[in-house]
This record gives C-alpha cells, sequence and structure tokens, in this order.
C-alpha cells in the first residue's frame, strides 16, 4: 500500500493557457490517484456528512411549480428567469445558501408545446460570475444555446428566444453553461426541467405525468454547500443526500392498480443512478429525446447524469414501494468512494383498495426512422491523464488527447449531413457523452470485443461510455453555428473533456 498524503488542502482548478487541470501537491510520486482504487488516508477529500444535520423524509413528494408565462398571445410562451444566490431549508432549522432560479432549487418548471414561440428574458444577479442558460437537448439555434462563448455577466440581462418544432416533444432541462463555473453553479442549485408537450400525446392522462428530478447535495456542518475538494474534481462530485424535487425519500400515495407516468430527470454533477421500483413493474416509454416507438419492459434502469427516462410504473401489490438505487460500478478513483446501493429515493404507498381501472398502454407510441446513411465517420477517445506540473500533480480529462480550448474548433461538420461517431473511453471510469443542439441514435456498444445494439431504438443527447467501452451514434445537426459535445461529468467538463463542433450551411 503506498503511503499517500497531500501537501495542500488548498487545491484549485486553474486556466493555464486554455488548459484547465486540476492541481494538487503530493509528498510522494506513488501517491497518484488511479493507480490504486482502494484508497486510505488520503487528504482532500470530501467531509462526511455532518450528522448533525437532519433531512425530513416521507414528506408528500412536492409537484415542481410551473414558470407562469406572461404572454397573452397564443403560442406565446414568455418569462423572466433570474439566477441569483438564495436560501434553501434542506435540513431541519437549518438555512443553506443557494444558487436558484426564481428563488427556486429545483428551478421552476417550464412547460410549452410543440410550435410555441420561446422567448424567456434571463439576469444573471450571481454577484462575480458569468452565467448562461443552457437549453440542454433541445433544437435551439446556437446563438440562443447559452454557449461558454456567450456568457451572460454578472448583473447582464439577455433574452433567449426560439421556436419549439414540430415532433420536438419531450422532457428537456436547462442550467447554466459558463466557462469553468458549470460544475459550480449546478451543485449550489441552477437546474430546471423543460417540458415540451405534444397536442397529441399517446400516453393515457389517467396515469398522470409526475416529474422526478434527482440532485446530490453535500451540506457543511453549519448547513453551507462545500466546495469541489480534489476528489471531487476528479471522480465528479457525489455528494450525501440524493433529493428528488429537492426533497429526501418524499412519499407519494397511489390506489391499488395505479398506472403512473414518471419523467426521471439526473440532474447530479456525477451521480450514475441504477434504479429499481421494488416490486413495481416498470415499462420504459421514452428516453431524453421523446418517447420510444413501443414500450419496453425492464427490471431496472441505468441513468447516467444528465439523461431522462420515461417510465409507466404498475402498482399491482398493495404496500409500500420504494424507488431505490442499486450497485452500479462506475470507476473510481482515491478515497471516499460512495456507497450508494440501497439507497431509498421516494416512497410509493399503495392502497389496499383498488382504484379505478386503468385505460392499457397503447402498444405503438411513435415511430422513429432510422438515421443515414452516413457521410462522414468521427472518433473520439476519452482519456485521464496526470502528471507532474509546475505546481504539482495536475490531472485532466481529454478528447482525443486535448483539453478544451474555447478558441479553438475541433471538428467541422456539415448542416443536415449524418455522421456516425465513434467514442472510445479509454480512461478508468464511465464518462457519459452529451452533444448539444440535436438528438442522436446509439447504434452499438462495444466491450471487451463483444458488439451488442441497444434494446431499442431512441433519441438520446447523452449516453453512457463506460469504462473501456466504445459507443458508436448516428448524428445529424440542422442548424448551424458552434455547438459543445462533452462528458456531463460536469467536472470532467471543467478539467477539459469537452470539443467544439462547427456546424456549417
Ligand atoms: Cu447539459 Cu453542455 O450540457
Ligand atoms: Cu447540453
Ligand atoms: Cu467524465
Amino acid at each position: 500500500m503506498y503511503r499517500r498524503t497531500f501537501l495542500t488542502a488548498g487545491l484549485a482548478t486553474l486556466a493555464t493557457g486554455g488548459h484547465a487541470l486540476a492541481q494538487m501537491k503530493m509528498d510522494d510520486m506513488n501517491a497518484m490517484p488511479g493507480m490504486d482504487h482502494s484508497g486510505h488516508g488520503m487528504a482532500a477529500e470530501p467531509a462526511k456528512p455532518a450528522a448533525s444535520l437532519v433531512l425530513k423524509e416521507g414528506e408528500t413528494l412536492r409537484e415542481l411549480p410551473r414558470l407562469a408565462n406572461q404572454a397573452t398571445e397564443t403560442g406565446l410562451f414568455r418569462a423572466n428567469l433570474v439566477a441569483a444566490p438564495a436560501t434553501a431549508h434542506f435540513a431541519v432549522g437549518v438555512e443553506t445558501p443557494v444558487l436558484a432560479y426564481n428563488g427556486m432549487t429545483p428551478g421552476p418548471l417550464i412547460e410549452a408545446f410543440e410550435g410555441d414561440r420561446i422567448e424567456i428574458d434571463f439576469v444573471n444577479d450571481i454577484p462575480g460570475e458569468d452565467s448562461t442558460i443552457h437549453w440542454h437537448g433541445m433544437p435551439v439555434p446556437a446563438d440562443q444555446d447559452g454557449n461558454p462563448m456567450d456568457p451572460v455577466a454578472s448583473g447582464a440581462t439577455r433574452r433567449y428566444a426560439f421556436d419549439l418544432p414540430a415532433g420536438s416533444a419531450a422532457s428537456y432541462w436547462f442550467h447554466p453553461h459558463p466557462h469553468g463555473k458549470t460544475a459550480e453553479q449546478v451543485y449550489r442549485g441552477l437546474a430546471g426541467v423543460f417540458l415540451v408537450r405534444s397536442k397529441a400525446d399517446p400516453i393515457p392522462a389517467a396515469y398522470g405525468d409526475t416529474v422526478l428530478v434527482f440532485t446530490d447535495l453535500r451540506l457543511g456542518a453549519d448547513g453551507s454547500i462545500p466546495e469541489n475538494s480534489m476528489v471531487d474534481l476528479m471522480n465528479g462530485r457525489v455528494g450525501d443526500h440524493i433529493l428528488v424535487n429537492g426533497q429526501k425519500n418524499p412519499a407519494l400515495d397511489v390506489p391499488l392498480g395505479a398506472k403512473r407516468r414518471f419523467r426521471l430527470y439526473n440532474a447530479t454533477n456525477a451521480r450514475f443512478l441504477k434504479l429499481s421500483f421494488g416490486a413495481a413493474n416498470i415499462v420504459v416509454i421514452g428516453s431524453d429525446g421523446g418517447l420510444l416507438e413501443t414500450p419496453v419492459a425492464v427490471e431496472d434502469v441505468l441513468l447516467a447524469p444528465a439523461e431522462r427516462l420515461e417510465l409507466v410504473v404498475s402498482f399491482d401489490k398493495p404496500g409500500a414501494m420504494q424507488l431505490e438505487t442499486l450497485a452500479y460500478e462506475r470507476g473510481w478513483m482515491g478515497p471516499g468512494k460512495p456507497d450508494d446501493a440501497g439507497l431509498a429515493l421516494l416512497t410509493v404507498n399503495v392502497s389496499g383498495a383498488a382504484g379505478e381501472p386503468m385505460p392499457p398502454l397503447p402498444e405503438k407510441l411513435r415511430a422513429i426512422a432510422a438515421l443515414g446513411p452516413t457521410a462522414i465517420n468521427r472518433r473520439f477517445v476519452f482519456t485521464e491523464k496526470m502528471g507532474m506540473g509546475a505546481s504539482g500533480m495536475e490531472m485532466g480529462f481529454f478528447i482525443n488527447d486535448v483539453a478544451f480550448d474555447m478558441k479553438r474548433v475541433d471538428i467541422v461538420a456539415k448542416a443536415g449531413e449524418v455522421e456516425l461517431w465513434e467514442v472510445v473511453n479509454k480512461a478508468d471510469m464511465d464518462h457519459p457523452f452529451h452533444v448539444h443542439g440535436t438528438q442522436f441514435q446509439v447504434v452499438e456498444h462495444e466491450r471487451d470485443g463483444k458488439v451488442t445494439a441497444p434494446a431499442y431504438r431512441a433519441w438520446k443527447d447523452t449516453v453512457n461510455v463506460a469504462q473501456g467501452e466504445t459507443v458508436r451514434l448516428l448524428l445529424k445537426q440542422d442548424l448551424p453555428g458552434q455547438r459543445m459535445y462533452h462528458c456531463h461529468i460536469l467536472e470532467h467538463e471543467q478539467l477539459g473533456m469537452m470539443g467544439i463542433v462547427d456546424v456549417t450551411v
């Protein structure tokens, strides 16, 4: 066992010539995290959860407040979103300073219809920091998509305006994307749901439509949200409490025999959520980019950071049913590996008395045409690297051996052309890969020479690429401009695992 001790706890992310690196000092070169996954005695790891802070469990699941539409014309959604410091009450009797949209974390839910025009006036009231609003997964023009290249300065206002095309109904979300600050602004509370609905939704209304947004909270002993540690920067920040709509293990009552539609959002920085629903039967009906072609029955689901799923869950047995986490090996460097199996995220209490009979789920939800033929093949290789730099150990996350540079275009694509992207993970942990501005189709996974097809065709904007895995996907950008592609472990994005595709007409 190597001795590993950090000399400094004041670890920082430094931007040097466009390369962001996590820097640390050690008294021993052998103490390289990643060389050994057991991890003992390393400093600068996240503080242990504050035992005195109690988060209430079992409260009724709250519905996220809707952002009110201020427009009076039909087909127009107009509202303001203000990002600013606020106070949240997560633990009993404790105030936690957060960042919030319109005073709320998660932010208010935006609900609009296909064909609507959206106009959001964004006010950045975060002291001393740039911000943006990125419309994750949505087909919005590049200059309206809150890229790091288009910062909104502290104190400034800008309007984001775009139209929601036909066929775009899906479970999207929004979050900040300022250079070097995305991870922090998200873990401090900035994220919200953007639901685009279709007027011809085939899912029976009797199932309801319940949004479940997962966030990952860490509280220091004083109730504040601590900064990222070195371990957080390496692995992505994993908190102490997975919250659902801002609540810990809330409760939902349903009658026996109920079917419920749930939209699951992984809005955590870095938590991989493998989930089961106890004795209840789960059917997947939708992915990041909307409904599947047909419902697919599953035992459990894996929801990587930034992914979404729509499920229909049947509650055919009385009693308490828990949405709970299962073990998942996502790869971990250094100490502080979270023990994250067996956490109850939501408790559904199924009554003994049967409710109204439920209409059946249709067998056909919609058609998804296969993308093709392809005009070009591209390859993206993920690596993590560590080495001695001027100020100690440096860790970086790379795509095709380079770290993100806002002034560099990595690839040039043509609008309307289908491309095959091969994403190769040669690193020691899973990296969820995300592309802005469009939805793609995963065509195959390859691991240890074994090629498998996905269980169903789906529109996605984020796909997990496991350690040692290669994922091939088909993608087409319809709108011109610069788009980001990156790992959605937000600390990895910050440390370089991001690139720019310039889409030309
Ligand atoms: Cu959720 Cu660059 O995005
Ligand atoms: Cu995005
Ligand atoms: Cu990553």
